[in-house]
């Protein structure tokens, strides 16, 4: 191979190694694109743990309909319903949209209509149709948003 082979194939090779390392131009944009819920850190936390609670009741409501037990279905339901003690603060819920508002609102709604068919109708198939319902609003809220961390409260 002659010498003006090797350069330019010595510059291919080298063009291809640069090609590969240098990341592509422009800001760096959040790969998280969600709408930010700007929440001081002791809130975050308040609005994590209802989510947890939310995750466990599910887990309990889940185990009592392998055995049809419906009256355990209607007490674990009934503590995310909108009668059980709301735990998110008001000043904290101010800094909430409508939008989250209305889906958390939709969720605790379900939970107050699975524990009364619960009761009256007793029909496990049911309850997993409101199941279904349940997860999709959980689905829904968190594909519009994300937390962050911050002191600017929204509105
Ligand atoms: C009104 C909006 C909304 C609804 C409805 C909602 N969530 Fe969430 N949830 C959130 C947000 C916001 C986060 C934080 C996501 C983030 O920052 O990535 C979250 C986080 C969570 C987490 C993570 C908790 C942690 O410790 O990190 C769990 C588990 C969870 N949600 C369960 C549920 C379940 C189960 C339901 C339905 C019964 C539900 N959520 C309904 C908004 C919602």
């Amino acid at each position: 191979m002659n010498a003006k082979y090797t350069h330019i194939i010595a510059a291919a090779l080298g063009a291809l190694l640069f090609a590969g390392s240098v990341p592509a131009a422009g800001p760096v944009k959040s790969v998280d694109q969600r709408a930010p819920l700007v929440l001081l850190d002791e809130e975050r936390h308040i609005v994590l743990e209802e989510m947890r609670n939310f995750l466990a009741v599910l887990q309990t409501i889940t185990d009592a309909l392998t055995r049809e037990d419906m009256k355990e279905i209607a007490r674990a339901a009934r503590t995310m319903g909108s009668g059980a003690a709301n735990e998110i603060p008001p000043k904290t819920v101010a800094k909430l949209p409508d939008e989250f508002k209305v889906l958390a609102g939709n969720v605790h709604t379900i939970f107050d209509l699975m524990a009364l068919d619960a009761e009256s109708l007793a029909d496990p198939k049911h309850t997993l149709t409101q199941m279904n319902d349940l997860l999709q609003k959980c689905n829904a809220c968190h594909g519009i948003y994300q937390i962050k961390v911050g002191k600017t409260a929204k509105k």
